[in-house]
């Protein structure tokens, strides 16, 4: 199967890049099977349901969430009514689920949606969650993982790879917005630090930057805004799974004006 995935979309620039992009890299790549965060969607926080049924009618199969997922109170219906997720290492008793089980080229997909730690909501342990998660899906016969890990730091990352690789075929990181340039596979596992935005890739982390200057400048806080006119991007992976195992994998930057940049995952030396 090949299956791919979008980091976090910030507002209406990051959709209408999926809009004006996705079925066309969907056709021309023959993928199977889209994974991608909605955190960010709606003007930067959160998913209401307009935009959310907007973004499935693209050709999205699952989102995935982090710690902007409450923002909007559409999202309580939406855990239920749509293929929604949200970081699974919350609490048990707390609204949706952060694992679901996907029929994809005649096998089983099960996609998982992680948070870190610095810097974020208190939650469970996100290290023990995957391990005894992935122990549950292999329990089940379920080999085809796909992990989101929605984390701060980049050494959280980098440790859950160390304790993934060779047990899921990808893990990929989102929430920073800034894409990092260590795409390889490790193991049958494919990783990415961080995936990038997709939505204004001028600004700051797809947002006006004339909020966070100020702050910077002056250490006073304001409200993000989506920017009014922006340069654009759209960021995927695509990796093909062969018996739970990545076997090659790429990542297409989407440019606004049609430019394209095609670059692959190394395979990491055994
Ligand atoms: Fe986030």
């Amino acid at each position: 199967m090949r299956i791919a995935f979008i980091g976090d979309i910030v507002g209406q620039p990051g959709r209408n890049m999926i809009r004006d992009y996705l079925p066309k890299l969907i056709k021309d790549e023959n993928i199977d099977f889209v994974i991608a965060n909605y955190e960010n969607a709606s003007h930067g926080f959160g998913l209401t349901l307009k935009n959310c049924n907007e973004l499935f009618s693209y050709g999205i199969d699952v989102m995935s969430g982090g710690n902007h997922t409450w923002d909007k109170k559409d999202i309580l219906p939406l855990l239920d009514s749509h293929e929604i997720l949200r970081p699974h290492n919350y609490p048990s008793d707390v609204p949706g689920t952060g694992c679901k089980v996907y029929e994809v080229c005649g096998e089983k997909l099960a996609v998982l949606n992680l948070m870190g730690h610095y810097s974020m909501p208190y939650t469970d342990n996100a290290f023990r969650c995957a391990n005894e998660t992935i122990e549950n899906l292999n329990a089940a016969n379920i080999k085809n993982i796909f992990v989101d890990f929605h984390a701060e730091a980049t050494s959280e990352k980098r440790g859950m790879m160390m304790l993934l690789q060779g047990k899921v075929s990808g893990l990929i990181g989102t929430h920073t917005h800034v894409g990092t340039d260590d795409f390889q596979i490790s193991q049958g596992t494919a990783y990415l630090t961080d995936m990038g935005l997709t939505g204004c890739r001028d600004n700051v982390i797809g947002m006006d930057a004339k909020v966070p200057l100020k702050q910077f400048l002056t250490g006073l806080k304001g409200h993000y805004d989506i920017p009014k006119k922006c340069k654009k991007i759209l960021q995927i992976a695509v990796m093909d799974i062969e018996d739970s195992q990545c076997k090659a994998a790429f990542k297409i930057k989407q440019f606004c004006n049609g430019n394209v940049i095609k670059t692959d995952a190394w395979v990491e030396e055994d």
